[in-house]
């Protein structure tokens, strides 16, 4: 079975129209330091980007960073004074390092050096921007690294080692991304692109103001196709876009819950801070699940799974044949109703895309497994898209949620679920504000 663990966090590229601007109701400053790295070029665009988005940036070099990019380029850019030297005198109490970091909202070091990361993994500070970094308060002030590298020095173990151990003290990692890089190699180690970063930055700003009323509770989801191979290079699949599943594993996250993400291919990337486990088919995420199920308290089945496999899939390429192709398919396991018939299972959220009736498939779907929670989506209109309109079906009632983004869909569904979940755990949770227009009372999982 081919199920890859994503070791370090990356970032899910969203469009700002999907973001919530915090721009203008909360100025946000940012340390951003740049650190000896080619990608450095790159840091007077997201300079621009964060500006443009409202945030206050004052800009700390390295020496090595100003062998890439002059200070004189960052301070037109940032409209302020550029910091290099732990020695400045022109603060007034002489102590820069301490100084910078008071007021920021984040340190975000983009790039971020091999050599950059192997000290703050060591806690070496022999210069402004190591020694601002470890002077920081780490409680409202979080650091953030975009590492930039050739694909050798990121892979070098002694890099993983560190990166591993930035991870383990709190530290997030965006990127890197893989593709052609400065030295004409290919691989990982591409810095992420600036609008990445800046639609990085917002989210975390933005997540910041969630409630944790999710904190501490482990969340399973599923998202995007399966794929189900035919012979070696095709097979059969769906459209699904993966979209409604990472937004719900991101919404947990906002919530403060620990989530795992199992996803069939899609082209999104894994958003920060959720661990994300890759997989194929159909019995690859199946397997995954159950591996996973026993760990968590909330599972919610947002992926489009097939509902059939091919039974013999071919070894080799099929050939093309005048007299058409016959494909024997046997149906594959349900996911969702195997974990829900589980002797003890997690909170279960199913999702059902129908193409018509959706309201009435989606309510037999939630009594046939025997699930506390199903929404209902119109498949025509929700797969692929950027927008969703739904009916969350559970207890009371059907709740329609109106149109909206996919990240806002899944903010009210993420909140309704939680004040369900919480009710069981402790009844005097109060309900949520998503109104029932029924109330026909179906059963209890
Ligand atoms: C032309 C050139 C390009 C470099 N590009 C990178 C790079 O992309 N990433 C990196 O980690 N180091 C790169 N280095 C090495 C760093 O600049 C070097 O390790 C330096 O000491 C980093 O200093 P700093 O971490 O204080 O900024 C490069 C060096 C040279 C000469």
């Amino acid at each position: 079975m081919e199920v890859k663990v994503v070791r370090y966090v990356r970032i899910r590229v969203m469009t700002k129209a999907t973001l919530p601007s915090t721009a203008s109701i909360n100025p946000r400053r940012v340390v951003l330091g740049i650190t000896g790295g080619i990608a450095a070029y790159k840091s007077a665009e997201l300079t621009r980007a964060l500006k443009r988005s409202g945030i206050d940036v004052q800009v700390v070099m390295t020496d090595a960073a100003m062998k890439f990019i002059t200070a004189t380029t960052l301070q037109a850019l940032s409209g302020k004074r550029v910091f290099t030297d732990l020695w400045d005198e022109s603060i007034p109490n002489g102590m820069a390092h301490i100084e910078l970091s008071r007021n920021a909202d984040a340190i975000l070091i983009a790039p971020a050096s091999a050599d950059f990361i192997a000290k703050l993994a060591n806690g070496l500070c022999n210069d402004l921007l190591s020694t601002l970094c470890i002077a920081r308060n780490a409680n409202a002030c979080p650091l953030v690294l975009a590492p930039a590298m050739n694909r050798e020095m990121w892979e070098n173990p002694a890099t993983q080692r560190n990166v591993a151990r930035l991870i383990a003290d709190g530290v997030i990692i965006l990127g890197p991304d893989s593709g052609d890089q400065a030295c004409g190699e290919t691989g990982m180690g591409r810095m992420l692109e600036p609008e990445a970063l800046l639609t990085a930055v917002e989210t975390f700003f933005a997540a910041q103001n969630t409630p944790k009323n999710l904190a501490g509770v482990t969340a399973l989801v599923t998202a995007g196709p399966t794929f189900e191979a035919i012979d070696p290079v095709r097979g059969i699949t769906n459209s699904s876009s993966g979209k409604m599943g990472y937004a719900i594993a991101e919404s947990l996250r906002d919530a403060g819950a620990a989530v795992t993400l199992i996803t069939g291919p899609t082209s999104l990337v894994i958003p920060v801070g959720i661990k994300a486990i890759q997989v194929k088919s159909a019995s690859e995420m199946l397997s995954a699940v159950m591996h996973k199920i026993d760990e968590v308290k909330l599972f919610f089945a947002v992926a489009a799974v097939a509902d059939y496999t091919p039974i013999a899939p071919h070894p080799q390429k099929m050939k093309k044949s005048a007299q058409g192709l016959t494909i024997k398919l046997k149906p594959t396991v349900d996911i969702l109703a195997t974990v829900a018939s589980l002797p003890t299972p997690p909170f279960c959220v199913g999702f059902a895309a129908e193409s018509e009736n959706v309201v009435e498939y989606a309510r037999k779907k939630r009594e046939s497994k025997r699930i506390p929670v199903i929404v209902s989506n119109l498949a025509t209109e929700a797969i692929g898209a950027n927008d969703n309109q739904v009916t969350l079906i559970d207890d009371s009632g059907e709740h329609p949620i109106p149109k909206a983004s996919k990240a806002k869909i899944a903010a009210q569904i993420v909140s309704h679920v939680a004040t369900l979940y919480l009710k069981r755990q402790s009844p005097n949770t109060t309900e949520s504000n998503i109104k029932p227009i029924k109330a026909p009372r179906i059963h209890n999982a």
